[in-house]
């Protein structure tokens, strides 16, 4: 290739250098890791070389470092904390580097396609970055471009989360998180391809059509498969209503139950990524913008069944529902003991989906000591029982429910959230949920 010199370009590949070099550096932290095992070294310091390690990654690695963190199943606690503090620095794209890209994308007389074209970036994304654009027809549009050779990114990430995953395999044998590592390496793979994505923007788009909820529309002429020209949707981040009167706390929790859990009893579609950027909310904090739909889960309908089952038989305290609902769920070889463990962690994700009462998520225990009890008594017996298989369908279930508990938390949200679950589960007839769910999915060309 006999592309001129470029200083953007050259920042591109020494960044593409890193994450190479992070993968030498997670080899330094394995080697810490036995070091540390054989002189009794402690799992905080080996945490800490390992974030040292990633904390020099500036690719997509970092998401899925933060995201990992948050199924608290797949690592000690002393890692999760540490991942949860990672950020991202991807460097930005400047002008020439932006106008080139551009070129590729939509061809060489692409500035034509819009009135105007913010040359600066307003926002990083993992894979690339956003734009705001003015329209020939006068529409305020967001581009989310992606950088290049992302695909190779993506591979050495995935590698590096395997040798990660494997790391933490050999220090504690009570999970086998290799289905769960193929089921976030696949939506890694979808995130790439940004045409997927636009579709998957129709769909949600669809799904939440009557629902106090926007979804950018893709404009179809202005999008490849590694741009999104989108409507710009401006609104204002959970954080800012933190403080808010109660109702409006609890209008917000409202709004984010339904936008995440309306697709998911409607047509087993799930948003698997609710993280704070990725939705915000209008002036009065009457409707949900949902922006991001890069990691979306489109589950066999028959996985919402056995999300009800749990639901219905916890409720009524009927054992053998609960360990059907599991072999739905896709768990193998289910001992009694093995179905006792698994109903702490069950019970305690579902307490606010069977309490038929107004509370709040935590009811009365102290957010940082929730959850921490019922994770640790799992892994104590899984100790014995394990190592038990984290079917994939769970990793995103589980993402999804932890990330809104979190910002449930948060808001410090008084609802009766059994009701909202009733609600938004109706009826519940597998066949009519395989049928919209078909019927969406060909709408939406996916
Ligand atoms: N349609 C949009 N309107 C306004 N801002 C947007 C829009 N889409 C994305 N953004 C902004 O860009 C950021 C990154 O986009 P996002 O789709 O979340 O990328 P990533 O998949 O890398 O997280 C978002 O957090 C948001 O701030
Ligand atoms: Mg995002």
């Amino acid at each position: 290739m006999s592309e001129p010199l470029d200083p953007e370009r050259d920042r591109l590949s020494a960044r593409i250098g890193r994450v190479a070099q992070v993968g030498a550096n997670m080899g330094g932290a394995a080697a810490a890791y036995a070091a540390a095992r054989l002189t009794g070294g402690d799992d905080a310091r080996i945490a800490k070389a390992i974030r040292d390690a990633l904390g020099k990654s500036k690719g997509p690695l970092m998401k899925v470092a933060q995201l990992v963190a948050t199924i608290p199943e797949l690592l000690p606690d002393a890692y999760a904390d540490e991942f949860r503090k990672l950020q991202s620095h991807a460097p930005a794209m400047g002008w020439p580097f932006v106008d080139r890209r551009m070129r590729t994308e939509l061809g060489a007389d692409w500035k034509k396609k819009f009135e105007f074209f913010e040359q600066e970036a307003a926002h990083a994304a993992s894979l690339g970055q956003v734009h705001r654009a003015i329209t020939k027809a006068g529409d305020e549009v967001a581009c989310k471009l992606q950088y290049p050779d992302m695909a190779s990114a993506v591979e050495a990430d995935i590698g590096q989360l395997k040798t990660l995953l494997n790391l933490f395999k050999t220090m504690d044998n009570t999970i086998d998180s290799s289905e769960a590592i193929e089921e976030v390496s696949e939506r890694l793979r979808e995130e790439l391809d940004y045409a997927r994505e636009a579709n998957h923007m129709r769909l949600f788009g669809a799904m939440l059509a009557d629902a106090p909820a926007h979804v950018p529309v893709p404009q179809a002429d202005l999008c490849t498969k590694r741009l999104i020209t989108m409507t710009w949707l401006s609104g204002r981040g959970l954080l800012h209503y933190i403080d808010a009167d109660q109702e409006t706390r609890n209008r917000i929790a409202a709004l984010l139950f339904t936008v995440w859990w309306g697709p998911m009893t409607r047509y087993a579609v799930i948003h698997g990524d609710p993280h704070l950027g990725n939705y915000s909310f209008t002036d009065d904090a009457a409707a949900l913008n949902l922006l991001d739909f890069g990691c979306v889960r489109i589950f066999p309908p028959r996985f919402v069944e056995g999300v009800v089952l749990l639901q219905r038989s916890l409720k009524s305290g009927d054992r053998d529902g609960v360990a059907h609902a599991f072999e739905i769920w896709g768990f193998k070889s289910l001992t009694n003991e093995l179905i006792d463990a698994l109903s702490i962690w069950a019970r305690f994700i579902y307490a606010p989906l069977i309490d038929d009462r107004v509370r709040t998520i935590a009811d009365g225990v102290k957010p940082a000591e929730y959850g921490r009890r019922e994770v640790s008594e799992v892994r104590r017996r899984l100790k014995t029982l394990g190592p038990v298989l984290i079917p994939r369908e769970f990793v995103f279930m589980d993402r999804a429910a932890l990330g809104l508990g979190a910002a449930f938390l948060h808001l410090k949200a008084e609802l009766n959230f059994a009701q909202m679950f009733e609600e938004s589960v109706g009826a519940f007839d597998v066949d009519a949920l395989a049928a919209r769910q078909s019927a969406a999915l060909a709408d939406a060309g996916l």
